[in-house]
């Protein structure tokens, strides 16, 4: 039921679909609170995510990654995507996650003068080195991280890892 609802979801998006959020590579989308839909262009990168989120999740430092499966769209073409546990993430404001983690940074401009993307809580740092442990870490930031229901700090973003 769920996969139908996603595969009319992505069927349907366009650039404008506002209900969309994407970063380089992924295409995501909540169909409920608790539950999304990640889309790949690239089917290599969609199999190289799944595969590191479900090694991360079998260690508590990701959302389960759930069904996959392949969709057509019209103008796209064949994508690759996959259900997937959510992480509250907060929309579009990347600073405020920054400080969010941070947990002192006070301006965008602060951020941008002194470069304190660097400044990290305790839990991002604990995050950081379990994921080190399992791989190569690469393009982890306020962005790519979120916060399970039941309040851990797990990465959302897989595609700049490569496995140990
Ligand atoms: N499991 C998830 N729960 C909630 N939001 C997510 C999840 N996965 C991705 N997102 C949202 O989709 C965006 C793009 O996904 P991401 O995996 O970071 O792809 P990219 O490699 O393109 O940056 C994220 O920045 C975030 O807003
Ligand atoms: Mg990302």
């Amino acid at each position: 039921m769920s996969i139908e609802i996603a595969k009319e979801a992505i069927a349907s998006h366009n650039w404008e679909s506002k209900d969309w959020f994407g970063g380089c590579v992924a295409n995501f989308k909540y169909i409920t609170p608790s539950l999304g839909v990640k889309w790949y262009c690239n089917h290599r990168m969609a199999d190289k995510t799944y595969a590191m989120q479900k090694l991360a999740f079998q260690h508590g430092l990701a959302p389960e990654p759930l069904q996959k499966f392949k969709i057509e769209h019209r103008i796209y073409g064949t994508l690759k995507a996959y259900l997937t546990e959510t992480v509250d993430w907060i929309p579009g404001e990347y600073i405020t996650q920054i400080r969010k983690i941070a947990g002192i940074i006070h301006s965008a401009d602060m951020y941008y003068k002194y470069g304190l993307r660097y400044l990290k809580t305790e839990e991002y740092i604990i995050l950081e080195q379990k994921l080190w442990k399992l791989f190569v870490v690469d393009d982890l930031h306020g962005n790519n991280v979120g916060y399970m229901a039941d309040g851990r700090l797990v990465c959302i973003d897989f595609s700049h890892f490569e496995v140990r």
